[in-house]
């Protein structure tokens, strides 16, 4: 069967359907997928059946599958493959979390960002899966943002003046603007990523802009104007027009590419209503269903987070 596509903005967003996401897909249904994705950058999948194990097998047609933290031997946890990222407000024992180290982290993903901008190697795509969702109208929906046609539509002279320049992007820096007890010095003591601020997006050959909540500083910018030149280009990249918002229902996916959107978690009433979602994320310029790197950048970072946002320890101080 033939993937069917519906167009969300004009030039951003597609929901997709017609293609059984539970078998394994021909490579000519696989092309459909990621031509979809070069095209869209996000795509909308209802009601896909997938299981834990369907996930992670479908998100490895993609390339390499970043991994969870280890867990130090025999703690339990949450979902049952490191490769799903629990976005959940629950706890390991699948109620809503009370733990303020678990609150403040998620918090985070209430700013506008992209997935591992904190991280050296950046992820293209992620793929997340509603397992439990609040009930309609109380938000919890997850916004969008194209930088792609942002970045088209900005002067030629912020064009000249963001062109080649370098972005420092830390984790803890979007905990600290989420709200999070962080210092600046603190988290100038821990792992920052360089990324540059324009490049190409590989699979459609247009610009884009690459920035998220992470990104703390511009390399040679003296502080404030670094800071009011990444927060002119997430405002001008989330006004309406290159934005919209998926509703979710249990059984609903989203593929987004980090490389060319940004998004965010809407608010809703963390203490009053489950919300179950899962994500797999995809590490840039790795071959489908590559199983080891050699690597555990997730592990190395969060040995090192600050007590604050420090979702391992209090998970293991049994809160
Ligand atoms: C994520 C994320 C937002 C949401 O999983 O990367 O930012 O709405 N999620 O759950
Ligand atoms: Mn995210």
């Amino acid at each position: 069967m033939a993937l069917k596509v519906e167009p969300i903005l004009p030039h951003f967003g597609a929901e997709c359907s017609g293609l059984d996401l539970t078998k394994p897909l021909s490579a000519e249904e696989l092309k459909e997928v990621t031509d979809a994705m070069d095209k869209w950058g996000v795509t909308v999948w209802r009601n896909t059946g997938l299981t834990d194990e369907q996930h992670v097998e479908f998100s490895r047609n993609f390339g390499y599958l970043e991994r969870v933290p280890k867990r130090p031997d025999g703690q339990k946890m949450r979902l049952p493959y490191r490769e799903l990222f629990d976005a959940s407000n629950l706890n390991l024992e699948g109620e809503i979390t009370t733990d303020p180290a678990a609150v403040e982290y998620r918090k985070g993903d209430r700013l506008w960002h992209t997935d591992s901008a904190f991280l050296e190697k950046r992820t293209s795509y992620s793929l997340l899966l509603a397992h439990i969702t609040p009930p309609p109208g109380v938000g919890g929906e997850t916004w969008f943002a194209d930088t792609r046609t942002a970045y088209d539509d900005l002067s030629q002279e912020m064009k000249d003046r963001i062109e080649g320049l370098v972005s420092i992007n830390s984790l803890w820096w979007s905990r600290k603007k989420a709200g999070a007890d962080v210092s600046e010095e603190e988290i100038l003591e821990r792992p920052l990523a360089r990324h540059p601020i324009v490049h190409t997006h590989k699979g459609s050959g247009r610009k884009a802009i690459f920035i998220a909540a992470h990104t703390m500083d511009i390399e040679g910018m003296e502080g404030p104007e670094g800071r009011q030149l990444i927060e002119d280009l997430i405002a001008h990249i989330t006004q309406d027009k290159y934005t919209f918002k998926v509703a979710w229902n249990p059984g609903d996916m989203v593929i987004w590419d980090n490389l060319c959107t940004m998004h965010r978690g809407a608010e809703y009433d963390y203490t009053a209503y489950k919300r179950d979602m899962r994500r797999t994320t995809v590490r840039e310029g790795t071959e489908p269903h590559t199983m080891d790197t050699g690597d555990d950048p997730y592990t190395a970072l969060f040995a090192r987070s600050p007590k604050a946002v420090d979702i391992n320890s209090a998970r293991d101080a049994g809160r």
